[in-house]
């Protein structure tokens, strides 16, 4: 062990896990690799189990039409057709063959009357599609490939962050960290890195996601010369809870709406109808936020400033039942029986379709070496994601990510790690401790939440966004002369100052692609832009470091082939 830091080597690092971290580390296991995996958090502790109301794959337990071209078409149409479809086409076919898996790993899921698994309907998907465990699938999930990769030998390495990648000769050796509880340093030597970070909600003050989501994945790929993608597009979930204050934010199923809740506002209105008459509250989220926004916005909102949600027309054991997270959820955290009266629910920031962008077949980024899979890669979602479809996208492209990293490192040597890189990195993460200029973390973290709340959340316009981004740059100057005070032991306003550079580079590449794409699509609505530009849908926001700049581009979206046309022909760009 150096003085100044511990050195791990493996031939597969993965940075985060969650269930696509998890999936890659079992597959690159089983193709012969040493795989160390590391976690900011806990083992376990992700935000996959965010995704409650299950995985959407084309089974056709419950109803025998359906099949992957189904799926394509739903998840297509709910991504507005911004897709990379080759993903999309992946999943869909794909994801069947893993929940089938996962169930041989030991996950259990509710059943039909004759043992199969069982199906629930969910916003955009045309059949009853979600594999479900009642309303606590991503645990399960969880669960399942954290027993099998531990079983398998996968060297864990939690309360870890790493703040930086390492590279040589243009491609990834390593990464640069250090332990959460002493602030001892630490480098991991590697041929190939897989990036399951997740997202970027905490950038937001009003998120499901927890402490971890600070966009470290994207940051760091970006910083290291990777190219992102469509960073406009941040999911806002319908339903969060909004009462009381210390919760707001906090995870109401989409399952609620699958298993027949009805949405309504103060005058006992059921809203959704003058949305979409049609999906009702099972439309898509961008369309069922958009709505409970409005009619808060217009005064019809609840006491607390959401829209009521209810579910206690169903006799309370199937509620119980079905939604027994969501039952205690309200009952200890609201004091609401949600079996005799409604929820009061919210739009939260949910998800980030934009992120790593990667190919479709391996998962790989533009940096040779690198590959990224889950909620921190781009493409499959396009502009809107479809509920489930984010705990398949984590096994199709967790499993993808994890045999292409194998194989990219079986095919290299050790690659040698700069000093100079470790150094540098050193020095950025001890530099707040040097100052003593009073810039606090926590200030900092709160300007920037209000930034993004107020000028870059559901609705957009011009002005705003342009404002937003003189106020980020104002924070990334602030950032500079952040200062803490302390020991590197338990320090969370040092872990808040790492966080802060990843929260501050995603926030400026969003509000820079939003900006940009001067339409309305999917998650992205432009007040000033409200329709689709036909042009705008052929086209992605690419976002890359330039002379030590942020720089934006537009790429042309790789042309569907005909076969794949034909399964949603006269709808491209409808947006239906
Ligand atoms: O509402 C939910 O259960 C969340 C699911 C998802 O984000 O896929």
């Amino acid at each position: 062990m150096n003085d100044k830091f511990e050195t791990h080597e493996h031939d597969v690092l993965i940075i985060g896990a969650g269930g696509a971290g998890l999936r890659a580390a079992i597959e690159a296991l089983g193709h012969g690799a040493s795989v160390g995996i590391v976690c900011k958090s806990l083992l376990g502790k992700a935000h996959t189990v965010m995704a409650e109301g299950g995985i959407a794959a084309a089974m056709a337990n419950v109803d025998a039409a359906d099949d992957w071209r189904t799926h394509f078409g739903d998840t297509m149409r709910g991504g507005k057709f911004l897709n990379n479809w080759r993903m999309a086409q992946i999943h869909a076919q794909e994801a069947p063959d893993r929940v089938r898996e996962l169930e041989q790993w030991g996950a259990l899921f509710d059943r039909t009357d004759d043992g199969r698994i069982l199906q629930r309907a969910f916003g955009g998907h045309s059949f009853k599609r979600l594999c479900h465990v009642g309303d606590r699938t991503g645990l399960e999930m969880i669960r399942t490939l954290q027993d099998r990769g531990v079983q398998m030998g996968i060297d864990v390495y939690m309360e870890c962050t790493i703040t930086r990648l390492l590279s040589d000769a243009g491609r990834i050796s390593g990464a640069f960290g250090y332990w959460r509880e002493n602030g001892r340093f630490v480098v991991f030597k590697a041929k190939s890195i897989v990036l399951a970070t997740g997202g970027i909600g905490k950038a937001w003050p009003i998120t499901s996601n927890s402490w971890e989501y600070t966009g470290d994945g994207m940051a760091l790929a970006y910083e290291a010369g990777a190219e992102l993608m469509d960073m406009e597009f941040v999911q806002f979930h319908p339903t969060g809870m909004v009462w009381p204050p210390g919760v707001q934010g906090l995870l109401v199923t989409e399952a609620v709406r699958g298993e027949g809740g009805i949405l309504r506002n103060k005058n006992g209105e059921r809203f959704m109808e003058r949305y979409d008459p049609k999906r009702m509250e099972l439309s898509t989220r961008d369309v069922v936020a958009r709505a409970i926004y409005t009619e808060v916005k217009e005064g019809r909102g609840t006491e607390h400033g959401g829209a009521f949600l209810d579910i206690s027309h169903k006799p309370a054991e199937y509620v119980k039942r079905k939604l027994p997270s969501m039952y205690h959820q309200f009952l200890e955290l609201a004091d609401v029986d949600i079996t005799k009266g409604p929820m009061e629910v919210g739009p939260t920031c949910h998800y980030m379709m934009g992120g790593v962008r990667v190919e479709a077949e391996t998962a790989a980024s533009t940096l040779p070496g690198l590959f990224a899979a889950g909620e921190v890669a781009a493409g499959l979602h396009g502009a809107n994601r479809l509920g489930g479809n984010s705990l398949s996208d984590l096994l199709v492209f967790g499993r993808r990510a994890g045999v292409a990293a194998a194989e990219y490192a079986k095919k290299q040597s050790v690659a040698s790690v700069d000093s100079a890189q470790i150094d540098a990195a050193e020095r950025e993460a001890l530099a707040p401790f040097e100052r003593s200029t009073n810039e606090n973390p926590y200030m900092l973290h709160a300007d920037l939440q209000q930034t993004m709340q107020s000028l870059v959340g559901i609705f957009r316009i011009e002005q705003d966004l342009q404002s937003a981004l003189g106020k980020i740059a104002a924070l990334k100057e602030r950032a500079q002369r952040l200062s803490i005070s302390g020991s590197r032991m338990f320090n969370p306003g040092w872990h808040l100052c790492a966080d802060l550079k990843s929260m501050l580079t995603v926030s400026e590449a969003v509000t820079l692609c939003a900006l940009a794409r001067k339409e309305s699509r999917g998650a992205h609505s432009r007040l000033d832009f409200p329709k689709f530009d036909p042009i705008w849908g052929k086209q992605n926001n690419i976002i890359s470091r330039r002379g030590g700049e942020m720089s934006l581009q537009q790429r042309p979206t790789p042309e569907m082939p005909q076969e794949l046309q034909k399964l949603v022909d006269g709808e491209k760009g409808a947006g239906a």
